[in-house]
């Protein structure tokens, strides 16, 4: 019953080692093909399908149901390991953004999969909990930002109204909302939509307040929007926050816009702060937006977490589900993580499904670590990767030839064979597209972790 006599088609070799008998998870994939499949009568079915499934029900197996990694954008981690700093830093915002003192908008960068997203969440979770009002837009290309603004003011102001003494005073401003979000605007995607059908009904129950913030011009209107929102939440001594992620894919014009209205909110005390996340060229693209973005916006780099912090990610959760790591296992899981944050929950899950007892051990993580890399090539990489023009993967695949580090846009020209202003429109849309990003004058990089040798293991 247990050699691989038993077994018929055993043609692929176990991955990733030896000696693991009896209960390897190959061994139980193995052993459902025990089963009689054609057997004479149910009866002798059923003893077949006892008999190979009684090893696997014998040994104290991990629930997959139990599972408690979350590999996915924004997927909330079961810890959020590793942002003790930033979580102090955000509550000091709130505490003096709340009191009337000057603060700069926090802006988090950082490479995809990092956990800005998460991170971004949390700190509207802190927000929250201080009864502000928040609300979240996600910036798309080519898009402006007008309506998604005027959708997430609207969620904070919802949040404040119960509490608010004055209904009169509310329906003021969401009156100033409405005409803000119907306003017809210079800015392209607004004048769009203006042009091409119905106007917005943004589902605000008051009549449109005309003659503010609805002029059009969006750095007025923001400016206008943003002081009378904040003087709802200066009444309750709470304050709003605004949340943008993909902030580096705002227009230009909207970015200025959205600078000058955050500048003028810091010079006059407003409660209301925005807090923004983005690829690494944030803020340079905020930077080219308003030369003075450097001293409004305070930047957070988020980093792949440190060997302790990615061995709690993992631990914690475990340890709720009665569930321990073996250090071996934490050390293979960081060799092949490195760290970011995505891949601890990837290699995690899947570590976690193969492994049958605990601890969990390195042969475990071995074991696992091939279907792991598999999904992500598909899901991770590989989604990312087909949205290249075959031009562009040209370009990629040249920028991974050259290593992983950040490389010289004039040596991917040359390993291509190519002058240098010939590439620009490819390397142009790959930023566009956040698959790459410059990360100083001249140089280029991945925004995307271990993409490089994604590409290098790629077939030409
Ligand atoms: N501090 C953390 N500890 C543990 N897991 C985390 C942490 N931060 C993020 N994760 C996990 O990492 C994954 C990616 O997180 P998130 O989507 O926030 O990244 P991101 O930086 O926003 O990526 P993208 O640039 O692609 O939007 C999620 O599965 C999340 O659960
Ligand atoms: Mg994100």
């Amino acid at each position: 019953m247990t050699t691989a006599a038993h077994v018929p088609g055993r043609t692929a070799p176990r991955p990733g080692g030896v000696g693991r008998a009896p209960h390897s998870p190959f061994d139980d994939r193995m052993a459902l093909r025990r089963v009689d499949w054609d057997a004479p009568s149910s009866a002798a079915f059923y003893r077949s399908l006892e008999a190979a499934l009684e090893p696997r029900i014998e040994s104290d197996g991990m629930d997959p149901v139990r599972n408690p990694y979350a590999p996915g954008a924004g997927q909330r981690p079961p810890e959020l390991a590793g942002r003790e700093r930033e979580l102090r830093q955000f509550e000091v915002v709130l505490e003096r953004v709340a009191r009337g003192r000057p603060e700069r908008s926090t802006v988090l960068t950082g490479l995809r999969g990092v956990g800005k997203t998460v991170l971004l969440n949390a700190f509207r979770s802190m927000a929250i909990q201080r009864l502000w009002g928040t609300g979240k837009i996600e910036a798309r290309p080519e898009q402006s930002i007008r309506r998604p603004v005027a959708a997430a003011l609207h969620m904070a102001l919802r949040e404040l109204a119960p509490r608010h003494r004055a209904p009169d005073r509310i329906e003021h401003v969401l009156g100033v909302l409405k005409a803000f979000a119907q306003a017809k605007s210079d800015d392209g995607a607004g004048a769009k939509a203006a042009k091409g059908g119905p106007r917005w009904q943004p589902g605000i129950d008051v009549p449109a307040v005309r003659g503010r913030a609805d002029s059009g011009d969006l750095e007025i209107d923001l400016m206008e929007l943003f002081v009378d929102a904040a003087s709802i939440a200066t009444d309750l001594g709470v304050g709003i926050a605004l949340f943008i992620d993909e902030m580096q894919d705002i227009t230009p014009d909207d970015i200025s816009a959205l600078c000058t209205a955050c500048h003028e909110l810091s010079q006059n005390g407003g409660p209301l702060i925005v807090v923004g996340a983005g690829l690494p060229h944030l803020p340079a693209v905020l930077s080219a937006g308003k030369s003075y973005s450097e001293r409004l916006f305070s930047y957070t780099r988020i980093d792949r977490l440190s060997r302790s912090a990615a061995d709690y990610a993992l631990t914690a959760p475990a340890d709720e589900e009665g569930v321990d790591f073996g250090p071996e296992a934490l050390e293979a899981l960081y060799r092949v993580s490195d760290g970011f944050p995505f891949f601890v929950q990837a290699y995690g899950k899947v570590t976690w499904d193969h492994a049958l007892r605990s601890p969990i051990t390195a042969e475990d993580v071995e074991i696992a670590a091939p279907e792991a890399e598999e999904e992500l090539a598909v899901g991770f990489f590989g989604s990312r990767y087909e949205r290249a023009t075959p031009a562009e993967r040209d370009y990629m695949r040249a920028m991974a030839s050259l290593g992983d580090e950040p490389v010289q846009t004039t040596d991917v020209a040359t390993s291509l064979g190519r002058r240098p202003s010939s590439l620009s429109p490819a390397r142009d849309s790959l930023i566009k597209k956040g698959l790459v990003y410059s990360a100083e004058r001249g140089t280029i990089a991945f925004t995307v972790p271990h993409f490089g040798r994604f590409l290098r293991r790629q077939p030409d």
